[in-house]
């Protein structure tokens, strides 16, 4: 079976990345990935707050980052809380190339400028294939329209491709009035790729204590499908390449991702769940449904259901959107009476 595909310009064997998470801190943990199937990994992040600290210490400016804009930047993390510095970070890309034979995408987080350029240029000095933007932002301001939140996260895009040879790849968020078109206009910017989407950790309340609890829960597939839905209504739309992120969690996931016209999936949540030997069960479940239903290879039906291919379109739309919630209805009451 040919399981191969592209994504943003890499030949992989397979459309199973790792997704941006803890996997890459250890060489050993990326190789046992690799080993169960992994056709790429994604780093997790560098912070533009991680970066903009290092910067200030470097120019003598403050002494720790909570002192130099009280306001904003007390609630990150100090310096020592992350992972990964960003000279280890560099370090790590060089040990996981030399210890892997698949692509490894280093990932830079945040939504404002900052040393961004310097970095992704060390990054490809390090050896990094390729670079994932993640354009995490909340916009929390009433002021700030959202055409004027675009135009900052399209500029990063394209200083940053600009600035480097290896593939840019951008994970954007599910919150865009027009995705597609908002997609259309990274691949302008110069990004080879789009992520989609970003999955956003949802704070919740807790009314005993009057506190903001920071929350981070392991995805469910039916997160999946607002990304099928989209993948669908963008991959006929534009020409750079599109990996699923968020919800992926069994074999049929995978396949419906790619009819829906992903090049490629990331997956993160299942392998913290299932361990890496996971992945050899996606790999096997992939090739046993491509037999039972006469395919040899991913490229015979990477976007075969997709908004101009499927065989009603309109199940994408406004349309199946009304007769559903009509039915629904009259369903209930028949049985209810
Ligand atoms: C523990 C953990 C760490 C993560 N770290 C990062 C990160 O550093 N950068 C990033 O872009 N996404 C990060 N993510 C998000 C994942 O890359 C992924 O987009 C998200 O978990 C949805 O995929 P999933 O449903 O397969 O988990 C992280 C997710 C988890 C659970």
């Amino acid at each position: 079976m040919n399981l191969s595909t592209e994504y943003l310009g890499l030949k992989l064997e397979n459309p199973l990345i790792v997704g941006a998470g803890p996997f890459c801190d250890s060489v050993d943990s990326a190789r046992q990935l690799q080993d169960a199937g992994a056709a790429a990994v994604v780093m997790r992040s560098i912070f533009e707050e991680q970066i903009e600290v290092e910067l200030r210490a470097l120019a003598h400016a403050i002494e720790t980052p909570a002192e130099s804009t009280p306001e904003a930047t007390s609630y990150f993390p100090n310096f020592s809380e992350y992972q990964l510095a960003p000279d280890q970070y560099l370090h790590q890309i060089e040990g996981l190339k030399k210890a892997l034979s698949i692509p490894v995408i280093a990932s830079l987080n945040g939504s404002r400028m900052g040393g961004w350029i310097d970095y992704a240029r060390k990054f490809e000095s390090a050896g990094a294939d390729a670079i994932e933007l993640n354009l995490y932002q909340i916009a929390t301001r009433a002021s700030v329209a959202a055409d004027e939140v675009e135009a900052d996260l399209r500029e990063i895009v394209h200083l940053v491709s600009d600035s480097v040879r290896i593939p840019v790849a951008v994970k954007i968020s599910p919150f865009h009035t027009s995705p597609a078109n908002f997609v259309l206009s990274l691949e302008h910017a110069g990004a080879a790729g789009v992520v989609v989407f970003n999955r956003f950790y949802q704070p919740d309340l807790d009314l005993d204590e009057m506190e903001v609890l920071p929350k981070l829960r392991l995805s469910e597939t039916s997160e999946l499908l607002v990304r099928l839905r989209w993948l669908a209504i963008i991959s006929p739309q534009v020409r750079c390449s599109l990996a699923a992120t968020g919800g992926v969690h069994s074999a049929q996931d995978v396949l419906k991702a790619l009819f829906a016209g992903a090049n490629a999936v990331q997956i993160v949540s299942a392998l913290l769940q299932n361990g890496p030997r996971f992945l050899s069960v996606l790999l096997d479940g992939m090739s046993q449904w491509m037999g039972e239903h006469g395919y040899t290879s991913v490229s015979e039906f990477r976007g075969a259901m997709n908004l101009k291919r499927c065989p009603d379109p309109a199940a994408f739309e406004r349309a199946n959107y009304i007769r559903i919630l009509q039915a629904w209805r009259i369903a209930t009451y028949d049985e209810q009476t």
